[in-house]
């Protein structure tokens, strides 16, 4: 494996440390330490690069990058069904609750086969590294044998991944082929699995971490959801499950328990920092305030909105109200592996939710006022803010901070970014970047300062 450990790397850097702000250094000297942390960032202004760039020179050390080719930090997918990638572009015309039995559920149910899994697993973390997903945050299924091939998998290939062993024991929602016994089964076979990642060889930096992983409220008894709280608090260890995703699914918890889906995590002791909250589109200002208070965050999921959630996240509300947010593409709820896709359909959708979407209403009743985002908060939310929502020291390039980043290069064969040399400032270079940019233009992507898709 490739390795910028112990380099001086020089490249023009582009990242968004703070939500609606990009910092753009061209020329950024990033020099990255033994073991893979980010010792320096200098700019050709800052007193200390010349001396910089002489040593690493002179110690031949330096690693210069291509023309147009911008160094970013590695994407933060806070949301990925990893079974699921095996019908990715696949059954996308049914409600979810529809979807989940005659399609997601017999297909889980098929990493009964571990072989079946480390087919399915390696061709996943490829392809992801490959488009840039540095830090990925997977669903896996209730199964121990290809949980941990999904765990070794990312391990093995350089994914920094939390790796979630799904639980699901209700009878009422879970099918007799699909589901734990019951939930001790659940709650037991979550803590083993928590307790092999930890141990595994190779691990102990951590690389992969495990997640608590109640699928969602209606999959689960109460009992089932009792026991995953109380490891979460014993533990520390974080949580992730799905939240007031659609109209079904929030309604179903309502009845069930007469409120939100964040006031019933809360109770079992599920709302706690750094609990990722899938989707959470229909959440009031009451769940906001919260989920902020808790430190919690959601992933946002705008493509798998599109087709299961009967609704546009109120994505600029929620970072009003200081909820942290982060992206996902919700494989295989949503057909792409790439989060610039993703950050293209956060664009997207909050611009559909700002004007509304039906011609036959007047203009000024057709949308919901001051709910766009920007290509520089997408940005952000796809790598700084996905990292605060898991509280990881990456996704922005400063001493301290771990080096995981993508080289995009703007002249790549047969992709889609043209770059107008005469025209476009780094800002534009930038947007046309977010905004069009494809696996094609992926250079290559570090983890922890090593290369572990494309080449120097
Ligand atoms: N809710 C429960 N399970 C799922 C799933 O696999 N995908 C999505 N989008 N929502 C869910
Ligand atoms: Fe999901």
């Amino acid at each position: 494996m490739q390795s910028l450990c112990g380099k001086t790397l020089l490249a023009t850097l582009m990242h968004a440390p703070v939500r609606g702000d990009v910092e753009i250094i061209e020329d950024a000297l990033t020099v990255v330490g033994g073991d893979g942390t980010i010792a320096a960032v200098l700019g050709p202004d800052d007193d200390a690069y010349a001396e910089a760039r002489r040593t690493a020179e002179a110690g031949g050390t330096l690693v210069t990058t291509a023309r147009h080719t911008y160094l970013v930090p590695g994407f933060v997918d806070l949301h990925i069904h990893a079974p699921q990638f095996a019908q990715l572009g696949k059954a996308l015309d049914v409600p979810l609750e529809v979807w989940l039995q005659t399609h997601t559920f017999p297909l889980e149910a098929r990493y009964q086969d571990a072989a079946f899994a480390t087919r399915v697993y390696a061709a996943l973390v490829d392809a992801l590294l490959a488009n840039g997903t540095t830090t990925a945050v997977y669903f896996a299924t209730i199964h121990g044998e290809a949980n941990r091939v999904l765990a070794k998998t990312c391990l093995e290939k350089g994914q920094r991944a939390l790796v979630g062993k799904v639980a699901m024991d209700n009878p009422a929602e879970c099918p007799d082929f699909y589901r734990d016994p019951d939930a001790q089964a659940a709650i037991d076979e979550t803590l083993a699995f928590i307790e092999d990642v930890q141990a595994m060889p190779g691990n102990a930096e951590p690389l992969v971490h495990p997640v608590i992983t109640p699928r969602f409220i209606p999959s689960c008894t109460d009992r089932c959801l009792e026991g995953l709280g109380e490891i979460a608090g014993k533990t520390g260890i974080s949580v992730q499950t799905h939240c007031s995703e659609s109209d079904w699914q929030h309604g179903y918890v309502r009845d069930r328990f007469g409120k939100n889906d964040t006031f019933a995590l809360d109770d079992f002791g599920l709302l706690r920092h750094r609990t990722v909250l899938a989707h959470s589109n229909y959440i009031s200002d009451e769940d906001m305030a919260l989920i902020s208070e808790r430190g919690a965050g959601v992933a946002h999921c705008p493509l798998s909105n599109v087709y299961f959630s009967d609704a546009v996240f109120p994505l600029r509300r929620a970072l009003e109200k200081s909820v942290r947010v982060g992206l996902g593409t919700d494989i295989s709820g949503g057909p792409s592996a790439s989060m610039l896709e993703s950050c293209r359909w956060a664009v997207s959708a909050s611009r559909q939710l700002e004007n509304g979407v039906d011609p036959t209403k007047e203009a000024g009743a057709r949308g919901t006022p001051d709910s766009r985002i920007d290509f520089r908060e997408a940005f952000h939310l796809a790598t700084a803010g996905g990292a605060d929502v898991l509280d990881l020291p990456v996704g922005r390039f400063a001493p301290g901070y771990l080096f995981d980043a993508v080289l995009i290069d703007a002249e790549a064969q047969a992709a889609p970014v043209f770059i107008a040399e005469d025209l476009d400032t780094l800002d534009d270079i930038l947007q046309k970047l977010v905004m069009t940019a494809t696996r094609a233009n992926i250079a290559w992507t570090a983890v922890n300062g090593r290369v572990v898709s494309g080449a120097l």
